[in-house]
Parts: structure tokens; C-alpha cells; sequence
């Protein structure tokens, strides 16, 4: 379970103050898919960064099963963004002159896995998010962008986090892979009750999510979503 508590960043531009995360509270439970929408500069990125514990709050706590961020000291900080969380972004953060399975294994070795564990876990993931295997050993910079999203989704996975924080993970891909991605991750969810969180600017993949927000100027609300609709939706009219 994730909950997030009265969240707020203020950040200072000058001698101007502005709140791109403001007062921002939801639960998502395990194994769940939710999307955020919201116009560029919402506060999107900031509000995962604050989730992923990137970055400290103003104020609010998030809590993850029941475990307090704001009352974490710094190394189990490290600990929780580095095995409770897979992180997918846009611009990837690849490695790109390794070659996918190595850039799979990466975080397995931060976790101290033994080399031929994490061979066989990377090629298995790597598997899962169908990168043809001829393609395991190839260096990411000769990859295209959907199969190097494919990589970066699996690395996300490598630890087996609760929580997987994607932002924008569909943005530079054209729509039949874009679909191929939100479809892997809500079988990620569903098969492995992990709790995804997207960003995205795409409402066919906003729609196929359990849970849609949406965030404006820091404020987040909930929409019904057609995938499944929120309890405060009003119930459709009878046909
Ligand atoms: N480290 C920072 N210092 C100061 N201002 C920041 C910082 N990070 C973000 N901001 C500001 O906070 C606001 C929200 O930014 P954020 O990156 O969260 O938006 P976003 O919704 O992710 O936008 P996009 O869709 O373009 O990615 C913006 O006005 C941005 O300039
Ligand atoms: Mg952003």
C-alpha cells in the first residue's frame, strides 16, 4: 500500500514562491495501476521524484506499507530507491554503451546479487518484456527507442520493487508500441502485484489504468476511468 499524506513541495524562483505539489493526499493499493495526467508543469515529475524519494518534501509524509519516508534517515533512504523502487523514464538512464542484459544486472549488483544469478534473472526479465534475444547481448545505443523502453522497464524490475514510479515511459514511442508498453506494465501489476504509478500525456494509455489522477497546479483529483471507475463517480445512467 502506498499512501500519500497532506504532500507538498514549494520550490523559490526569485522572490516569487511556487507549489507544484500542493496538499496532494491518495491511497493506491498493492498490485495496483494508476496513471497522473496533467499539462506540462503541473507538477508531475515533481511528485514522482517525491514518491521515489529523489527529493524531500516541504511538508506531508508518504508512507509505504505503513512506512514513513519523512522519518527515514538517509541510508535507509538510499536502501528504499534502490530495492523498493523501480524507476522508468523518458530519457531512459540507460547505460548506453552497455548492452541490455548488462544494464538489466546493474541494480542487482548494487543489491549484491552473485554474477550468474543475475545473468539468468536479466535474461528472464529481458524475456518478459519480449526484447527478442538476439538483442539481449547488443549495446543500448544500437537499440530502437521501444525496445530500449522494453530494457529500462525490465531493469526497473530487477529487484522486484513494490513500487514501480514511470515518468512519461511512452512519450518518444509511436502508439502501437506505446500500447505494447502500458500493456506489459498492467501485467506487471496484475502478475506480480506491483504498484505502478505513470505519468503520461496519453489518454488511450491514461484509460487503460485501474486509476486515473489528474494533476493542475499541484492539485490532484481522481477521474472515474473506464478500466475501473472511481467509487465517487456517478453511476451511468441505465440504458
Ligand atoms: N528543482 C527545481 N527548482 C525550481 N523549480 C522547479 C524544480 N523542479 C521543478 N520546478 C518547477 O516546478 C514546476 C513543476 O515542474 P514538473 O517538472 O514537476 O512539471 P511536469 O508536470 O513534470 O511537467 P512536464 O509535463 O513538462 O514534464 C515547474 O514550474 C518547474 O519549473
Ligand atoms: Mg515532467
Amino acid at each position: 500500500m502506498l499512501e500519500v499524506k497532506n504532500l507538498v513541495r514549494t520550490f523559490k524562483s526569485g522572490d516569487r514562491t511556487i507549489k507544484p505539489v500542493n496538499d496532494v493526499s491518495f491511497k493506491l493499493a498493492q498490485g495496483t495501476l494508476a496513471s497522473i495526467v496533467g499539462k506540462s508543469g503541473s507538477g508531475k515529475s515533481t511528485l514522482l521524484s517525491l514518491l521515489g524519494a529523489l527529493d524531500k518534501p516541504t511538508s506531508g509524509d508518504v508512507l509505504v506499507n505503513g512506512v514513513s519516508l519523512a522519518g527515514m534517515p538517509d541510508s535507509r533512504l538510499t536502501d528504499y530507491r534502490r530495492q523498493g523502487i523501480g524507476f522508468v523514464f523518458q530519457q531512459f538512464n540507460l547505460v548506453p554503451n552497455l548492452s541490455a542484459v548488462d544494464n538489466v544486472m546493474l541494480p542487482m549488483e548494487f543489491a549484491g546479487m552473485r554474477k550468474a544469478a543475475r545473468l539468468s534473472r536479466a535474461r528472464e526479465l529481458l524475456e518478459q518484456v519480449q526484447l527478442d534475444p538476439g538483442k539481449h547481448a547488443r549495446r543500448i545505443n544500437r537499440l530502437s527507442g521501444g525496445e530500449q523502453q522494453r530494457v529500462a522497464i525490465a531493469r526497473a524490475m530487477a529487484n522486484s520493487p513494490q513500487l514501480i514510479l514511470a515518468d512519461e515511459p511512452t512519450g518518444n514511442l509511436d502508439e502501437q508500441t506505446g500500447e505494447h508498453i502500458i500493456e506489459l506494465l498492467s501485467s506487471l501489476s496484475r502478475d506480480h502485484n506491483t504498484t505502478i504509478l505513470v505519468v503520461t500525456h496519453d489518454r488511450q494509455l491514461a484509460n487503460k489504468t485501474d486509476r486515473r489522477f489528474r494533476l493542475q497546479q499541484g492539485r490532484l483529483t481522481e477521474e472515474a476511468s473506464p478500466a475501473r471507475p472511481a467509487a465517487t463517480a456517478p453511476a451511468p445512467a441505465p440504458a
